[in-house]
């Protein structure tokens, strides 16, 4: 039996069969640099996939920061340290002027978490509105607002679940989508009420991930958000995935609009896999709430975890990666719309910056989804030594986010691949 072999067996037996793995023939990787990952057997891979090592895997920049710090000093936030200040300050600034105060946690679930909390505690509503197929993290009362598992299962009572703002293949796609959506969106919020339920937020992740790296069409965002305001709730956007410059336009993806949001919660890319996230909003929030609550958390914002997050916002400034995310991303979205001249497979290819979707398509007449494709051509990316994987509520959006210091060759190899994958598909 191989070592990676002996590994799976281990793994299954040991960790038990709630975890999944990716890839029909999973991956056993070693290490990573920038863009690449490296397998047992000392094969390169290209991570596509990728968002949490947001500057690159192994940034010697944030490796130092971190080992620096670690052999110093690591407490947590009932003590006075100036690096979880100057990062709450460094993190605030990049946000509007109104969006000054940030609570630190470990995970995008636990800021998710807090801001429901805060939500709650600061309009006295408990109701909730997602959209369909969203994922916002793994604890029960966040699984609870992911409808994205089995859609058969009963929702908890404060739920309400609002269409995907999917203007390709969703149930509105011409002009006046944008209206359409947040239409079904006040449509939950009116059932909350007619049900006797306060709404307390809604929440939205900014590209629309988990349901198929979804753009919300323009106006839509800025759109729910009133809604939110008229039935005295906040908007909650989850900047999880869009966030830290990826989608290259803007630094966070509620820009996309002409909003401010009530409370904004982000993570994975925060620490480049180090774990902390964050939940920032505004004074008069957190005043109303810290009138009811006393918030710590063990590692949230502890010195290490900011010294983390401080070194990924120099490489993100001296490296210029949002604007790399810009223009290596434009460059992959036009590759992958030439290929799509030549493989009807592709139906649509979205996103900005280094966050694309590509939805594949049985026949662009209907825009069936064209899961099985989608999961071969997952696992030929794969053999063929490219990391990705596919999302949305039937499994046929492949999902491209690799690290920004991705680079045109990259760009190149992946197209060359892709290409080569798609020529495959059926052989
Ligand atoms: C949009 C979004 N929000 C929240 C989360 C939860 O983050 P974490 O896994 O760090 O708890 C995720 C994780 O995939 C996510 O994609």
């Amino acid at each position: 039996m191989s070592a990676s072999n002996d590994l799976l067996k281990r793994r299954e037996a040991l960790l038990g069969p709630a975890y999944r793995l990716f890839y029909e023939k999973p991956v056993h990787l070693v290490r990573g640099e920038g863009v690449h990952l490296y397998d047992a057997d000392g094969n390169q891979y290209l991570d596509m996939y990728n968002n949490v090592p947001h500057v690159g895997h192994c940034h010697p920049h944030v490796v130092e920061a971190l080992t620096r710090q670690i052999a110093t000093l690591n407490t947590h936030t009932r003590y006075l340290h100036h690096t979880v200040v100057d990062y709450a300050e460094r993190l605030t600034g990049k946000l509007p002027a109104e969006l000054d105060t940030a609570m630190f946690t470990c995970t995008g679930t636990e800021a998710n978490e807090l801001a429901l909390r805060i939500a709650r505690t600061v309009t006295g509503g408990t109701g909730i509105v997602v959209v369909q197929h969203a994922y916002h993290g793994n604890s029960q009362a966040i699984a609870e607002i992911s409808p994205c598992g089995d859609m058969s299962a009963e929702l908890p009572g404060f739920i309400r679940i609002a269409s995907i703002p999917n203007t390709y293949s969703g149930e509105h796609r011409g002009a006046g989508a944008a209206e359409e959506y947040v239409g079904s969106v006040a449509d939950a919020v009116d059932e909350l009420r007619d049900a006797g339920i306060q709404l307390a937020a809604i929440v939205l992740d900014t590209i629309i991930s988990g349901p198929g790296v979804v753009e919300p069409p323009e106006g839509y965002l800025a759109g729910v958000a009133k809604v939110a305001h008229a039935a005295g709730g906040l908007f909650i956007a989850d900047e999880v995935q869009p966030g830290f410059g990826r989608t290259g336009r803007h630094f966070w993806g509620f820009e996309s609009d002409d909003f401010v949001p009530d409370i904004v919660t982000m993570g994975k890319p925060m620490g480049n896999g180090h774990p902390m996230a964050a939940v920032v909003t505004r004074a008069d929030i957190l005043q109303a709430f810290s009138k009811e609550v006393r918030y710590f958390n063990t590692f949230g914002g502890n010195p290490v975890s900011c010294a983390a997050g401080m070194a990924v916002l120099d490489v993100l400034e001296d490296e210029d990666l949002q604007a790399n995310a810009l223009s290596q991303g434009e460059y992959l979205k036009s590759g992958i719309t030439e290929l799509a001249e030549k493989f009807e497979v592709i139906g649509d290819v979205r996103g900005h910056g280094l966050f694309l979707g590509v939805e594949m398509v049985t026949d662009r007449d209907s825009r069936a989804p064209a899961t099985e494709a989608a999961a071969r051509l997952v696992n030929g990316l794969k053999e063929r030594r490219v990391l990705t994987g596919s999302i949305g509520p039937h499994s046929n959006i492949l999902k491209f986010r690799p690290p920004m210091v991705f680079a045109q060759c990259d760009g190149d190899r992946f197209l060359e691949v892709f290409a080569d994958a798609l020529a495959n598909l059926n052989g």
